[in-house]
């Protein structure tokens, strides 16, 4: 009779501010496996299934699947489109994130043409750089503009939340400055160093370095892969 059960009825309310940081971490990977699933038209996945795509502990993914309430169904496990739309939820990504981003050198083209962002819900409006050379050519659709048109455009689109800084480490203080000045509350930064943002805007850095170094920690000590849980 359980396996019946609409799942929906028994999801509890969940306290988002309670789920621990490397829990986030590794919904992002369970958002990525059940998408793709759903894609393919499976209706339920259980834990264990859940563990051996993303390689996670399946003790870890129950435990981190029970933040949301109980609405996984024995014998049955998780009804993916629930399962979807609740994770979509949790990580705020059911609506559309508009995001800009400062600096159109070889990192900034590439994250400009990469399709998965617009796919997992974040769009890049518009792209901004300081150099003569850059500013007015086009990248795909966008043409770059000038960085002392940025504060303007923000104001003019008080519906960007997110900014991503991909300028050499020397200007992305003044440039995180500037988007947080026009109450941009969300800042991922590719800059090699630590930029003093204030709490309460959300501040990531995302460094490429740091993952080939844990990949050479693990390759240095085998042994500590025993209790390599998670993918990086
Ligand atoms: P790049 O030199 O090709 O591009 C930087 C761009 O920023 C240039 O177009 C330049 O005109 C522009 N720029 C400089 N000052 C600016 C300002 N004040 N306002 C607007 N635009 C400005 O450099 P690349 O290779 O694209 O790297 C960009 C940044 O990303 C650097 O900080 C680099 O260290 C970092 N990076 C980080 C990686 C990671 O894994 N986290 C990987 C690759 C790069």
């Amino acid at each position: 009779m359980a396996k019946n059960v609409d799942a929906t009825a028994r999801i509890k309310k969940i306290a988002p501010h309670q789920i621990p940081y490397s829990t986030i971490l590794r919904l992002t990977q369970y958002l990525r496996v059940v998408e793709k699933i759903d894609e393919l038209g499976v209706r339920n996945i259980s834990s264990a299934e859940l563990s051996e795509e993303t390689l996670i502990n399946s003790f870890l993914v129950r435990k981190d699947l029970s933040y949301f309430g109980e609405f996984g169904v024995r014998g049955v496990g998780y009804e993916v489109p629930i399962l979807r739309r609740e994770l979509k939820k949790i990580l705020g990504v059911s609506t559309r994130h508009k995001t800009v981003l400062v600096g159109a050198g070889n990192l900034g083209r590439a994250l400009v043409q990469y399709q998965g962002f617009y796919e997992r819900g974040f769009e890049i409006t518009a792209i901004f750089d300081s150099s003569p050379d850059k500013i007015g050519t086009k990248i795909q659709e966008f043409t770059v503009e000038s960085v002392f048109t940025l504060e303007d455009y923000i104001v003019k689109n008080p519906d960007i939340t997110i900014g991503i800084i991909a300028v050499p480490a020397a200007n992305a203080q003044f440039i995180a400055n500037l988007l947080v000045a026009n109450n941009i509350k969300g800042i991922l930064s590719f800059a090699p160093l630590t930029l003093q943002i204030p709490d309460d805007v959300v501040y990531a850095t995302a460094d490429l370095t740091t993952h080939l170094e844990i990949i050479s920690y693990y390759l240095t000590h085998p042994d500590a892969r025993k209790t390599f849980e998670v993918r990086i």
